[in-house]
């Protein structure tokens, strides 16, 4: 079973509600690791402890909403072995999976309506990594990773 940790701060908070809602219909372990209200909360917060998860293997995918998935993808990339993708539409966030093997989605609630960012979801999730020639460009960036 595909297991998948959910964050947000205050911006992204009913967006996660609804992505929970809908993921809790499928066949995937879910958890959340906040936050839990609208109160102001700083999006690294809640990035570090899910990236540091996903990073550990304790899940296959992260998803984390904000205001507008920016702060969310920055702050998760700076974990060694996150690739987390922004992502505004279907396409992107197939080929997050197939060509980056993104293991982070972002989605911005400020800017992506419930409708279309649950089917973001979906392709994200549907999609595989399809190796070969990208496995080569992440090698590149594992090895980027490294300081080198
Ligand atoms: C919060 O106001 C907002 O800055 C945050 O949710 C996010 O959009 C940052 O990238």
């Amino acid at each position: 079973m595909t297991k998948i940790v959910l964050g947000s701060d205050h911006a992204g908070f009913a967006l996660k509600e609804i992505i929970r809602e809908h993921l809790e219909q499928g066949k995937y372990s879910m958890a959340d690791f906040g936050t839990f209200c609208e109160n102001s909360i700083d999006y690294p917060d809640i990035a570090l402890p899910l990236a540091k998860a996903v990073r550990a293997g304790e899940f296959d995918f992260g998803i984390l909403v904000c205001g507008t998935g920016v702060g969310m993808a920055i702050a998760a990339n700076k974990q060694r072995g996150i690739r987390a993708a922004l992502c505004g539409d279907t396409f992107t966030a197939r080929c997050a999976r197939e060509h980056n093997d993104a293991n982070v989605l972002t989605l911005g609630a400020r800017v992506t309506g419930p409708g279309l960012a649950l089917e973001i979801v979906e392709a994200f999730l549907r999609s595989s990594f399809q190796g070969g020639r990208h496995s080569r460009r992440l090698d590149k960036i594992a090895f980027m990773e490294q300081g080198r």
